[in-house]
């Protein structure tokens, strides 16, 4: 039986996994009415060891594949969420899926947007930019997603201070530890203020 109070995340990711990780840890495990009810990944990748490991349905789209394809399998396991958070996926979601979902679709990027957003800012490339530009902070946004890469409305940040002698792989470590805070600590706030209908 379905249990009406329950709200239900769609994760999409296209990497390790590890902000997967986190909001199975801070939102399954944690007695919260909210369920991670799939996983979808775009290509192989270690996320899908999680899921299995937590026995959390996942699926596989294929980044070479139509994308009207792809969108309508994400459309048919993403229909009864209440939230779908990009955590690491790699792959542009479609207009069409997008429109299909207003204001349900969350994405985590490791930068202070819009700095060091857009197309081709990604993983290290983000953090080596930053540490060129010797900016001074840094950190993570949770944003919504809209039709633009990076650019929907920004929902949270944390920011970081960059050291003298940082790299951008001690950067990435010191955002990645403030993502795995924010990410979950946003889908919570996101999911438990809103209505239970
Ligand atoms: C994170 O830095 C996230 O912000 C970015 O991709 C990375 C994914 O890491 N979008 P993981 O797969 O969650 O470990």
């Amino acid at each position: 039986m379905t249990n009406q109070l329950e709200k239900k995340v769609v994760v999409l990711a296209s990497g390790g996994g590890s902000n997967f990780q986190t909001l199975i840890d801070s939102l399954q495990n944690d007695g919260t009415n909210i369920r991670i009810s799939a996983l979808v990944v775009d290509r192989p990748c270690q996320a899908t060891q999680r899921a299995r490991h937590h026995h959390i349905d996942y699926f596989e789209v294929n980044r070479h594949n139509d994308s009207n394809y792809n969108t309508q399998v994400l459309k048919t396991i993403c229909q009864s969420a209440d939230l779908i958070v990009c955590a690491g996926y790699l792959s542009i979601l479609s207009a069409e899926f997008i429109a299909q979902f207003p204001e349900k679709i969350i994405n985590i990027h490791p930068s202070l947007l819009p700095k060091f957003g857009g197309a081709g800012m990604y993983g290290m490339k983000v953090h080596q930019a930053v540490i060129n530009a010797k900016e001074k902070t840094s950190g993570c946004t949770v944003h919504y997603v809209d039709t633009g890469v990076d650019t929907g409305k920004i929902i949270a940040q944390a920011t970081v201070d960059i050291e003298k002698g940082e790299t951008a792989e001690t950067l990435q470590k010191k955002v990645l530890i403030e993502e795995h805070r924010l990410l979950p600590a946003v889908v919570k706030k996101l999911l438990q203020d809103s209505k239970i209908t």
